[in-house]
């Protein structure tokens, strides 16, 4: 599937990151009820919620195309101040899903509508990566992003699209950190009152970056048990949750970085990309096989967290009752169906790397391109790196660098 780059393509050696290939250019309906299944994963439902949340899983049968400091929250946001708790509302019952498949057109459309409020992250060489992996290595720069993060862009798609109603109400979320800054920053923007949930032990600079944009930050003591309390304060504060992977105008504003790639590299023969939840794979997988359905598409997930890779052997989302993993962006407690879906249909594998090989990655971004990333930033490198990305030698090979929100103590004692 993925050919050989002639020599003269290859890039002279230099450490330095450099623009890869300038610019040239960059769809799918979902079956009701599946929303809910993601929403609401096994083991963390409550009963009342029990009836709505696991309808038959239906597939699509379509076939067609298918599917900095960045923490500025932009003038709009200097006047709002939403620090306060909301006060409990009403107990509310499940919000009424809108499932829905996304299309290649919805991936469009967020890139429109959320390209005021992101950067356009470079895609950098590096020669001597792409020596060590053996192929023509593109770094897309997503730690450059607006909250340090590839998060921003699936956050804003959702927040600019709430219902007036929604907005009303305030959104809640539940996220290691990046999501929640993401979503902190687009509620910013938006005058929209937005909490985030996160465990005990997330990152000190994502805690104060998601407080900085005036969001309420809410604690459960450990990844495992964050979508319970999120769910039970969701409930009786009557928020809208905004889904941090399995929710349609998430998936879509993440695939916008599949665009991105596109255009900036027209050639490109594999993309190799993190994985968490799975929306970053997903959008960025639906995005990329509807205009270049031959490129390959790999996703790399932490030994320690692998929730998508144990959901697809297990054929269904499943949920994780323990993660273990440096790689705090890539913790999700569970996969969902939406993004299982999409990522069953177009995802060519999806690999796993350890903790060791995620750090030696990290390091070595960090010394030979001087970009800083987080510890999920460099797994798709660390795929690659490891050969468990299998790309042919000398393809020409995007990975996402998708975050750089560490602190210094964990960059101390990691590297
Ligand atoms: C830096 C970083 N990379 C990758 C991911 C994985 O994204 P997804 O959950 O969409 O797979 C996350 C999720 O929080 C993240 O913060």
């Amino acid at each position: 599937m993925v050919g050989g780059m002639a020599s003269s393509d290859r890039r002279r050696h230099r450490d330095i990151p450099r623009p890869v290939a300038p610019v040239a250019q960059a769809t799918n309906r979902r079956p009701a009820g599946e929303a809910a299944n993601a929403r609401y994963p096994r083991g963390q439902r409550t009963a009342i919620l029990a009836a709505l949340i696991r309808p038959p899983l239906r597939r699509l049968t379509s076939r067609g195309p298918t599917m900095a400091d960045t923490r500025d929250p932009g003038p709009a946001a200097a006047a709002i101040v939403t620090a306060a708790d909301p006060e409990p509302k009403a107990a509310l019952a499940p919000e009424p899903e809108t499932p829905r498949a996304v299309s290649l057109a919805d991936v469009e459309a967020a890139r429109a509508r959320i390209a005021p409020h992101v950067h356009r992250t470079p895609l950098l060489g590096s020669s001597t990566l792409g020596r060590m992996t053996g192929t023509v290595l593109g770094l897309k720069a997503e730690n450059l992003q607006r909250t340090g993060s590839f998060k921003a862009r699936g956050a804003l798609n959702a927040v600019l699209q709430l219902s007036p109603e929604q907005r009303a109400r305030g959104i809640v979320t539940l996220s290691a950190g990046n999501h929640g800054q993401g979503l902190a920053y687009a509620a910013a923007l938006m005058g929209v009152r937005c909490v985030v949930f996160m465990p005990e032990n997330a990152t000190p600079t994502k805690v104060e970056a998601i407080k900085g944009y005036g969001a309420v930050a809410r604690f459960a003591p450990s990844m495992e048990t964050l979508f319970a309390e999120m769910e039970a304060y969701r409930a009786t504060h009557g928020l809208h949750f905004v889904h941090p992977f399995a929710d349609p105008a998430i998936v879509a504003g993440q695939g916008t970085v599949g665009l991105e790639i596109l255009e900036d590299c027209p050639d490109v023969e594999a993309a190799v990309v993190c994985v968490g939840g799975g929306g970053l794979l997903a959008g960025m997988a639906l995005a990329i096989k509807a205009r270049r359905p031959g490129v390959r598409v790999i996703g790399v997930e932490p030994e320690g967290a692998a929730a998508v890779s144990r959901s697809l052997a297990a054929g269904r989302p499943v949920t994780l009752e323990r993660i273990e993993t440096v790689a705090d962006g890539l913790a999700a407690p569970f996969a969902a169906a939406l993004t299982q879906e999409v990522i069953e249909r177009h995802v060519d594998e999806v690999v796993l790397v350890t903790d060791d090989e995620i750090v030696e990655a990290m390091g070595l971004i960090l010394e030979r391109t001087k970009l800083l990333v987080e510890p999920a930033g460099a797994a798709a490198v660390a795929g690659l790196l490891s050969g468990k990305a299998r790309v042919p030698r000398g393809a020409r090979v995007v990975a996402t660098l998708s975050g750089g929100n560490v602190d210094r103590d964990k960059l101390k004692r990691l590297l």
